[in-house]
C-alpha cells in the first residue's frame, strides 16, 4: 500500500483539527505542517515558513519528498499556490488539495460568486455589483431594498468585509467609507444584497471537480458575546450535527446548490479539487447561499473533523486524484461541540504572550486545538485573539454541553474569556 507524505499548510486550530485526524491515517508515512503550532508540533513535524512564501513551500515539498499538499487557509489559495507550484511543474507527481487561483474566486471576489451564482441558477440574495463612479446608482438601488442593508467589500477583507446596516443613511456613509478604502482595495467594488432573513449553517464537500463527498454539517457561532450579541468575530464556537437540518433540507442543499456549484465550475472550465465550504442561511426551509469559501472554516472544522469516522487522507488523495466516486464518508453518530477560548477585548484590540495553565486537564475530557498559542521559554504562551478551540463528543447535545463546560474552565490565563451558550440554542430543536 502507498503510503503518503503529507504537508499541511496553516497554523490555526483548523489545521490542527485537519492535521490531527490526517495523523490517524493508515496511508499516512510523514506528516509535515508550515508554519504549525504548538499543539501540532506533539504529532507532526513543524516546518518554519509563511503560508505565502510560495518559494519556500515548494523547496520544502521537493526536500521533504511531498506527496500531497493540504491547504488549511484561503490567502495562499486565492493568490495563486496551486498555480505557482503548477508553473514550476511540482505538481505532476505531488497532489494538491485546494483550488487554483480562477477556482479561489469563488472566496476572493465576491462579485465573481455572485455572477457565478446568477449564471447558474443557484439560490442566494438579489444584487448588484457598484464602484465609486456608480456611488448615486448605488443609493439608488439601495432605496429599492427594505432595512437592513447589506454591503460587502468585492474582495478579501480578513472576514471584515461584510457590513450590515440598519438604517439608509448608516449605510449611504458605510458605502462612502468603503469606497474611501476602508478595506483598501478590497473595496474597490461592492456587492449591495437583499437581507436574508433564516438561521445559518455551514456545509461542507470536498470535490474532484465532477464528483463529491459531504462532510458533517455544522453551525458556528460568529458573535462575540452571549445569545449572539456583540461584535462579528471568525467564530466563538461551532455544533455538529445541526438539529434544523433534516433529510428533506439537505437533498435542497444537494440539488439546489451543492451540484449545480460543482457543475458551473466543471461547464466554467475550472479544474476545482478540494474542500468547498457553503454558508447558507435556511430560509423557512428553503437554502440560500451567503457565501462560498474556498478552504475549510473555523471553528467549525474542530467540530466536524471528531465527527468524521472514515479516512480523511484516503478522501483528500482521491479528490486531488480527480475521482471521489469510490469514497464513502462515514459521520460518527454523535455531537461535537467546540467552545473558543479568547484573549479579552478579541475582535478589537488584545493582550498576547500571557502564560497559560491548565491545558492537559481540559485535555483529558476534551480535545483542545491551538488557534492563537506561540511556545516561549518553555511554556505555551497566548499569541492570537482567539487561543484555544476546546473540542468535545458525546452521545447527545445535552451531554455534550455540560462536559463541554466542564472542560472550558480548565484552560486560564490573564483576561481569557469564552461564550456561555454554546449550542445552548439547538437544545430545544434537538430531540437527542
Ligand atoms: P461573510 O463574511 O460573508 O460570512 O458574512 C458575514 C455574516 O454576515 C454572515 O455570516 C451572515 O451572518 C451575514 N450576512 C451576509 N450576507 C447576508 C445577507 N444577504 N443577509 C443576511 N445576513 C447576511
Ligand atoms: N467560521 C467561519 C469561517 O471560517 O469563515
Amino acid at each position: 500500500m502507498k503510503k503518503y507524505n503529507v504537508l499541511v499548510i496553516g497554523s490555526g486550530g483548523r489545521e490542527h483539527a485537519i492535521a490531527l485526524k490526517l495523523s490517524t491515517s493508515t496511508l499516512l508515512d510523514r506528516l509535515f505542517v508550515v508554519p504549525g503550532n504548538p499543539g501540532t508540533a506533539s504529532f507532526a513535524e513543524n516546518l518554519p515558513g509563511n503560508v505565502l512564501d510560495f518559494g519556500n513551500i515548494a523547496g520544502i515539498i521537493r526536500e521533504k519528498s511531498v506527496d500531497i499538499v493540504v491547504v488549511g487557509p484561503e490567502d495562499p489559495l486565492v493568490h495563486g499556490l496551486r498555480d505557482y507550484l503548477e508553473a514550476a511543474g511540482i505538481l505532476e507527481n505531488v497532489l494538491f488539495v485546494g483550488p487554483g487561483k480562477s477556482g479561489a474566486r469563488l472566496e476572493g471576489s465576491k462579485d465573481f460568486a455572485k455572477g457565478f451564482m446568477r449564471r447558474h441558477g443557484i439560490p442566494t440574495a438579489a444584487y448588484r455589483t457598484f464602484s465609486m463612479e456608480d456611488r448615486e446608482d448605488a443609493i439608488a438601488f439601495m432605496k429599492t431594498l427594505d432595512a437592513p442593508y447589506v454591503l460587502k467589500a468585492d474582495g478579501l477583507a480578513a472576514g471584515k468585509g461584510v457590513l450590515i446596516l440598519d438604517s439608509i443613511g448608516e449605510a449611504v456613509s458605510a458605502l462612502d467609507e468603503i469606497f474611501a478604502g476602508k478595506f483598501g482595495h478590497a473595496g474597490d467594488k461592492v456587492v449591495i444584497e437583499q437581507y436574508l432573513k433564516g438561521i445559518e449553517v455551514s456545509f461542507f464537500a470536498i470535490t474532484d471537480g465532477h464528483g463529491y463527498v459531504l462532510l458533517p454539517e455544522a453551525k458556528d457561532y460568529k458573535r462575540a458575546m452571549d445569545g449572539d450579541t456583540g461584535l462579528n468575530t471568525g467564530g466563538m464556537g461551532a455544533v455538529s450535527p445541526v438539529p434544523f437540518v433534516t433529510p428533506d433540507f439537505r437533498k435542497k442543499v444537494e440539488d439546489r446548490i451543492i451540484r449545480p456549484t460543482i457543475k458551473g465550475l466543471e461547464e466554467e472550465g475550472t479544474d476545482y479539487r478540494g474542500f468547498i465550504f457553503f454558508g447558507l442561511m435556511d430560509c423557512a426551509g428553503d437554502p440560500y447561499v451567503i457565501e462560498y469559501n474556498v478552504r475549510m472554516g473555523d471553528p467549525e472544522t474542530e467540530a466536524v473533523m471528531s465527527r468524521v469516522g472514515s479516512d480523511l487522507l484516503a478522501h483528500l488523495v482521491a479528490a486531488a486524484r480527480g475521482d471521489v466516486s469510490g469514497e464513502e464518508v462515514s459521520v460518527l453518530p454523535c455531537t461535537a461541540l467546540t467552545g473558543i477560548v479568547v484573549s479579552g477585548g478579541y475582535p478589537q484590540a488584545y493582550g498576547k504572550g500571557y502564560a497559560i495553565d491548565g491545558i492537559e486537564a481540559c485535555a483529558s475530557k476534551a480535545a483542545v486545538f491551538h488557534s492563537g498559542t506561540a511556545f516561549r521559554d518553555g511554556r505555551t504562551v497566548t499569541a492570537g485573539g482567539r487561543v484555544l478551540a476546546v473540542t468535545v463528543t458525546s452521545g447527545t447535545l445535552a451531554a455534550a454541553r455540560e462536559l463541554l463546560y466542564s472542560a472550558l474552565p480548565d484552560i486560564k490565563f490573564e483576561n481569557s474569556y469564552y461564550r456561555s451558550d454554546i449550542g445552548a440554542d439547538m437544545l430545544k430543536l434537538s430531540d437527542k
